[in-house]
């Protein structure tokens, strides 16, 4: 069946795109309209066509699901629709609402005149993936509204009303009542005023000084968009609209394709593209019903219980916190209050919107109190004794139904889940902190876990704007089991010649938004103290570096105490390089038998990422995560990983897996050349060397 439909009101045809959700112009549509098109230009009782959307959207631009097939440029493309539209002999009305975005925003350029109702949202957020818009937007778009407003919808890629482009050619009138009616009643007025074939086309682009406001545009697009390309190429596409049409049009083709072939845009498509796969789970049905929460509860108001409560209040959940000690819970209450405070200081929120979420928050000592909540986090001490007093006694309080959430960041989610008598109610949701801010919530789905509970968690991650990620149960889940590699090796890289803030530079050079050390300081190195003693007792045969431990034992915790891998001013967060750490690193790879060699920023790059990469492989291979991009998208929203990158998993396929084996290869016989080197950390995950061996990539 056509996805265009088609009617005659009178003298006008109707043609009304029908692609749920958005009207994607995949390339069902776009025959669709083409024969829509053709059928009113031969149809001499038609005078003028009215184009429109059923449905949610006049169109939301390219189908996303025929992005990487054939069928994405597949004939008629956009560019012929348009073509068709700009030469017909008979005037073509876009009727817009809702949604114009991208492709459909320059299908509606191509037409001869637009009308809008008011409140659409019109963008062409392109950029948002690394590319421009290249159906002749960079073109059209400044010809209807002038250079600088075009080139900062571009640029941003943000969405504007439709009623702000009032006194613009962009809208020709904006329609108060129905939109067909007013549409039609449009082509009729414009035929009986002999209004002729307008094309956007034969406009010029009006700017009293246009090389000195683009030379101005240059400058701070530059200055802002650094590792991205797409925003230069969007002004260089827009800044072609001063040509003459067609050679603006060729010029932004080049430049459409030049960001095509970028790792840029690959990387952010490929985040687009994972988010969204992010929230598909293969057994769990998408009509999987789901579990009703209209109320929460947190338990401990320390670090993290109070940024999730904060979580829970933003969405307009209202959630009681229970501590032990009155003193603990007055000391999270008022912190909550103080993290409003400042945001409301900085303009983010209004004094009433303080009220209104801390009037959301109640604080207790009586479980009797949260027992009707429909989801409680538990966020006490990361000690299995504690959580196991804690769930028997939320097992025994919470009313049936409710979901018993653990926000433990390394212990085992099944044990806890057996300390109750509903295993399939328990589920790890793991916050990053600080929690009110990091967008990740890996979500920990136990053996026992039930599928409604599960989908109902992932569906409150969206509530509480986070992005929830599926992790099965191990030791550190998908994060932090990788990123105990990463900081092996950023270790081991110390006793072998390597300063702190070499390794710091070298990572954070390379996009990630803080290096190891610097991370360690600002979460405090006892934590990590803490798990390594755990993972000792655990397997005392394995291979660590020590230092770590070394600057613990002097009590160097980081920013809290002023010093670790760096020293801190009172008060200040600027990490300062301490002379002291590279005294005791000489000592220290003294006493290993280490002679320090000068490590490249090369090296230090490509061992923390590809430490990543290789325990990335086997979480994949033992189905920890369900996918590569699920991986990726743990290290952009968790972790501080460049988006332009796309992930740790993204990048070993971009190097290529064949380049990854051998590079693997290389740290392994270095480590064994290496007193307390650990050459097993090099042993290729069977699924990468599998993969690698094939040709194949993780990400299909
Ligand atoms: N801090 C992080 O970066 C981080 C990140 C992710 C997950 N986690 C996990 O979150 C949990 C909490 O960590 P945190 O950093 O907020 O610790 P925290 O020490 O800041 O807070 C723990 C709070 O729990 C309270 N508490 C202890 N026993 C309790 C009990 N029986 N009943 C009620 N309250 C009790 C304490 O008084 C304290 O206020 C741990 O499981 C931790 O592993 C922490």
């Amino acid at each position: 069946m056509s996805q265009a439909r088609y009617e005659q009101r009178g003298d006008i045809a109707v043609i009304t795109m029908e692609n749920p959700p958005v009207n994607g112009l995949g390339y069902e549509l776009r025959k669709g309209i083409m024969e829509g098109l053709r059928r009113a230009f031969a149809d001499v009782s038609v005078k003028a066509v009215v184009l429109t959307g059923a449905g949610k959207a006049f169109s939301g631009g390219a189908d996303i699901r025929e992005f990487n097939s054939p069928k994405v440029n597949a004939e008629p493309n956009l560019h012929t629709v348009i073509r068709a539209i700009e030469a017909a002999a008979k005037p073509v009305v876009a009727a817009i609402h809702s949604v114009a975005m991208g492709g459909g925003l320059e299908l509606a350029l191509g037409c001869h005149f637009r009308v809008a109702a008011p409140g659409a949202q019109i963008a062409l957020p392109e950029v948002k993936l690394g590319l421009l818009p290249g159906g002749g937007g960079t073109q059209r778009l400044p010809r209807l509204i002038g250079l600088e407003p075009a080139l900062n919808m571009i640029v941003s890629g943000n969405p504007v009303k439709s009623e702000k482009f009032k006194g613009t050619k962009l809208f020709d009138e904006i329609v108060e009542g129905d939109l067909i009616d007013g549409a039609v009643a449009f082509a009729r007025k414009a035929l009986a005023e002999n209004r002729g074939l307008p094309k956007v086309r034969d406009l010029k682009v009006q700017h009293p000084d246009a090389q000195a406001f683009l030379q101005f545009a240059r400058n701070t697009v530059t200055a802002m968009s650094r590792n991205y390309p797409a925003p230069k190429n969007c002004l260089e596409a827009v800044a072609a609209s001063l040509l003459p049409f067609d050679e603006g049009m060729a010029r932004e083709r080049l430049l459409f394709l030049e960001l095509m072939e970028s790792p840029e845009s690959r990387a952010l498509r490929h985040v687009f593209f994972g988010e969204r796969a992010a929230s598909k789970i293969p057994d769990v049905p998408e009509d999987t019903p789901l579990r009703e929460i209209k109320s929460a509860a947190v338990i401990g108001a320390g670090t993290m219980g109070g940024g999730i409560a904060m979580n829970f209040a933003n969405a307009g959940i209202p959630v009681t916190v229970l501590e032990v000690k009155q003193e603990a819970l007055d000391k999270g209450l008022a912190i909550i209050r103080r993290n409003y405070e400042n945001t409301a200081k900085k303009g983010r929120l209004t004094a009433e919107d303080v009220e209104k979420r801390t009037g959301l928050i109640r604080g207790t000592m009586a479980y009797e109190d949260l027992k009707d909540a429909d989801i409680v986090v538990e966020a006490v001490f990361e000690d299995m004794a504690v959580k196991e007093a804690v769930f028997r006694k939320l097992d025994e309080v919470m009313k049936p139904g409710a979901i018993l959430a653990s926000n433990t960041s390394t212990l085992d989610v099944d044990k806890i889940a057996m300390f109750t008598k509903r295993p399939q109610d328990v589920i790890g949701t793991h916050f990053f902190s600080p929690a009110n801010v990091m967008r990740l919530l890996e979500i920990v789905r136990g053996a026992k876990t039930g599928k409604d509970v599960l989908a109902t968690t992932m569906k409150l991650a969206g509530r509480i704007r986070k992005l929830g990620v599926v992790s099965g149960v191990c030791d550190g889940f998908i994060g932090n089991r990788m990123i105990n590699q990463y900081s092996r090796q950023a270790g081991y890289m110390l006793e072998e010649g390597a300063t702190p803030q070499q390794v710091d530079r070298a990572i954070e050079r390379m996009g990630f938004a803080m290096g190891p050390f610097r991370m360690a300081d600002l979460a405090g190195n006892d934590v990590g103290w803490f798990i390594r003693k755990r993972h000792y007792a655990e397997h005392p045969d394995a291979k660590f570096p020590k230092f770590a431990d070394k600057i613990c034992e002097l009590g160097r915790f980081g920013q809290k105490t002023g010093a670790g891998y760096y020293k801190y001013e009172a008060g200040k967060r600027d990490a300062i390089p301490d002379p002291l750490i590279e005294e005791m690193l000489v000592k220290y790879r003294a006493e290993l038998g280490i002679t320090p060699r000068k490590l490249s920023d090369d090296e230090i790059v490509h061992r923390l990422m590809f430490a990543l990469v290789n325990e990335g492989a086997k979480i994949l291979e033992e189905g920890i995560a369900m996918r590569a991009s699920d991986i990726d998208m743990i290290y952009l929203t968790g972790y501080g990983f460049p988006a332009y990158r796309g992930g740790p998993m993204l990048y070993a396929d971009m190097v290529g897996l064949y380049n990854v084996m051998n590079r693997l290869e290389d740290f392994a016989a270095q480590a064994r050349k290496t007193p307390n080197g650990d050459p097993d950390a090099w042993t290729p995950a069977p699924l990468l060397a599998k993969l690698a061996a094939a040709g194949k990539t993780f990400n299909g």
